[in-house]
């Protein structure tokens, strides 16, 4: 496996500048077919690294916790990682508290969006930080009798679930006639920022931590920390963590917050995207028809939403029928658009067109890159495509699979035999 991948290819393997230049992409494909999505267990571990070394050489390792978002990748062994470093689980509904208990962990905070009371005492009898996101809520837990309070805060002004900037005051009043302290607030400022603006927050969330919370115990920055799809080298792609954590430190020093007072965040782009990579198998020569070309495969667009919806310029392999790349050759290709396999006119899996290099046909693959965030999990069984299988490298190299590909009949695994009369 490469351990250095600094250098961004000009042209050519490009692969080879990644983790997935190492792995068997023929056996996987033997083993369980396409589509299918790969994980690296070190491309993980590599990446919490990265923040957990910038922290402490900020000074900050007692005081920084990281809660990785469980929703964009919930697969419990591709997890794993996450334990060896002592980083928590963020999660937001309780099926995803049931699943990972099972598995061990037990590491979690909740931030469970806008929810009914039955769910505020659901995860008040776990006893784990939940964030409520409106004055509503906070209200409910106060006299349902919790033992402590955190809140998520929306900064953006946006409909996003969260207590409104100018419901502070509020919330601090109903605090204080209950005799509640915040336990923490959790502010999200939205997906992909730069190093600039994610410094620029730092000291608005101490300034709300002074003016309305100077009690609470933590402060969680949440996720927002920006990932380039588009770039090849890995020190490139990923956010500025040791400049960000020395500027949240001074920030730290100069605004006097207090030593006990620890700092949570909860990234998911930049520590699960390209962990992951998403297989699929082009199932006919290329198509060229007097509208477009367009490159058939057995993937389907519910795989890639983080491409579509927020029009993510994803890296992409092209391979032969030996799984193995197909080297640019430097004339370019085809500008073709990649569908999935069903009837509707958007199943493309990817936004805009890609460059299909000579040589690709009915036998061959494309990979793409960056899938280890919000695209197992998206895949709702779309217009009645099973779902992908996941294959986990583990930090040996050996290929484990971690899902199964759902059956042909996925869709229908709770379809009863007969209809069943509910009872008056
Ligand atoms: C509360 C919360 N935390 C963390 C994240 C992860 O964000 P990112 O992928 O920007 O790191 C999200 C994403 O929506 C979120 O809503």
């Amino acid at each position: 496996m490469t351990s250095d991948h600094e250098v961004a290819p000009e042209s050519g393997a490009r692969l080879a500048s990644t983790w997935l230049g190492g792995v068997d992409l023929k056996r996987i494909s033997d083993h369980v077919g396409t589509p299918v999505f790969i994980y690296s267990e070190e491309q993980l571990l590599r990446n919490l690294q990265r923040i957990t070394s910038a922290a402490a050489a900020a000074g900050l390792a007692d005081r920084v916790q990281l809660y990785i978002p469980f929703f964009p990748n919930s697969n419990p062994h591709v997890l794993r990682p996450t334990q060896k470093v002592g980083a928590g689980l963020l999660l937001q509904v309780p099926g995803e508290y049931e699943i990972l208990s099972r598995f061990g962990y037990d590491n979690f905070i909740i931030s469970p969006g806008h929810v009914s009371d039955e769910e505020i005492a659901f995860w008040a009898k776990t006893g784990y930080t939940t964030f409520l996101s409106s004055l509503d809520e906070v209200a409910y837990a106060l006299q349902a009798g919790a033992a402590s309070i955190s809140a998520r805060i929306d900064s953006l002004g946006s409909q996003k679930p969260g207590i409104k900037m100018t419901e502070l005051r509020r919330l601090s009043e109903l605090l204080t006639r209950h005799g509640c302290q915040l336990e923490c607030f959790e502010v999200y400022c939205g997906s992909g920022n730069s190093r600039d603006a994610m410094i620029g927050v730092i000291e608005t969330m101490f300034t709300i931590f002074r003016k309305y919370f100077p009690d609470a115990q933590s402060i969680n920055f949440a996720g927002g920390y920006g990932f380039a799809y588009d770039k090849w080298a890995e020190s490139e792609k990923h956010f500025a963590w040791a400049d960000y954590f020395a500027q949240l430190r001074a920030a730290a020093d100069r605004m006097h917050i207090p030593d006990q007072v620890r700092f949570l965040f909860e990234p998911a782009r930049d520590v699960l995207a390209d962990t992951g990579a998403l297989l699929v198998g082009v199932k006919r020569d290329l198509i060229t028809n007097p509208i477009a070309s367009v490159l058939v495969t057995d993937g389907s667009r519910m795989l890639m939403p983080s491409a579509q919806l927020r029009d993510r310029r994803h890296n992409v392999a092209f391979l032969d029928a030996g799984l193995t790349e197909i080297a640019d050759s430097g004339r370019g290709g085809v500008p073709a658009a990649v569908r999935g396999r069903t009837i509707l006119r958007h199943d493309y899996i990817l936004p805009a067109e890609y460059l299909v290099p000579e040589g690709v046909n009915s036998h061959s693959y494309l990979l793409i890159l960056d899938a280890g965030v919000y695209c197992a999990t998206q895949h709702m069984e779309f217009l009645n495509v099973p779902p992908a299988p996941e294959v986990l490298v583990d930090l040996g190299g050996e290929l484990h699979m971690v899902s199964s590909r759902g059956d042909d009949l996925d869709k229908w695994r709770n379809l009863l035999p007969d209809r069943q009369p509910l009872r008056r």
